[in-house]
């Protein structure tokens, strides 16, 4: 073989073997980036001299106050919801949360620790919460707060499949942990006192103590620190839904 043809020759092989790579690795990476993706974990807000305050583990009987408290300091709130929120009296209060302009977002369903569920159970979880806010509301929350604040890589991409940010804190007022009112009050004092840019504070609606004495304590020391008090999805300039419609009429489909 003159050297030219020899040199066309392996040119060829090696065109063959750039191909079968580039076959492999396009015919195999859809599945596996797809897996890959990993939510977005807020743990900050973004906008400066923001404040998001989030009530975990509602629809619970002191929403409403929860509401008033806020709408009284120009403050909107976010609320993730879990539980089985078809009850009549529960979907009043989630639609009524909506209604007065505060967030509403996902908490998941049966408040477990994500960490330890498969890929599919994981999936239910969030899928059962979603659709309720769906036929409840009429949107689809962009948001998820995982129970516990619990979450690894499984729940991470499942919540990128979803196309749901994952939210956590960074000021815990550690209602849900047996502080007293006094003690999350204090907890309040400490971190206005620091003046931070943003606060992103984790509160419970289900506390009487914190819808009653704690939140309207630290509304009145955030708005006197001249903090705008907004939803976590403005606090870093997202959208709050992935789908905005209209409440659904209730049918059999609406219970647990
Ligand atoms: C109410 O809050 C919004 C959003 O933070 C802010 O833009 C507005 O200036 C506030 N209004 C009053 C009267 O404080
Ligand atoms: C994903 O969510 C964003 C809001 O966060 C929304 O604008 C977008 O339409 C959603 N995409 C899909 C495919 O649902
Ligand atoms: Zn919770």
């Amino acid at each position: 073989m003159p050297p030219s043809l020899r040199h066309l020759r392996f040119v060829m092989i090696l065109q063959a073997f750039v191909a079968l790579f580039l076959v492999a690795l396009t015919s195999s990476s859809p599945v596996v980036e797809k897996r890959q993706t990993l939510a977005r974990v807020i743990t900050k807000c973004t906008k400066p001299n923001t404040v998001a305050l989030t009530f975990d583990d509602g629809p619970w009987v002191y929403l409403y106050d929860v509401s008033k408290a806020l709408i009284a300091y120009n403050a909107t709130g976010t609320f993730f919801f879990n539980g089985c929120i078809y009850d009549a009296d529960e979907a009043k209060r989630v639609l009524y949360a909506y209604q007065k302009g505060h967030q509403v977002a996902s908490h998941t369903w049966s408040h477990s620790d994500l960490t330890t569920l498969s890929w599919d159970n994981i999936h239910d979880e969030m899928w059962r919460v979603e659709q309720a806010l769906q036929k409840i509301v009429g949107v689809v929350p962009a948001f998820m707060r995982p129970p516990y604040g619990n979450y690894n890589d499984l729940v991470l991409q499942a919540s990128a499949v979803r196309n749901q940010s994952v939210v956590i804190w960074d000021f815990d007022s550690e209602d849900s942990i047996g502080a007293t009112p006094a003690q999350s009050e204090s907890d309040y004092d400490q971190i206005i006192s620091k003046h931070p840019s943003t606060i992103l504070a984790l509160n419970h609606e289900i506390h009487e103590t914190t819808a009653h004495q704690v939140l309207p304590y630290a509304l009145d020391k955030l708005s006197k620190a001249g903090y705008n008090m907004v939803s976590v999805a403005e606090c870093v300039g997202l959208p709050a839904y992935q789908f905005i419609g209209s409440p659904e009429i209730r049918d059999s489909t609406w219970h647990c």
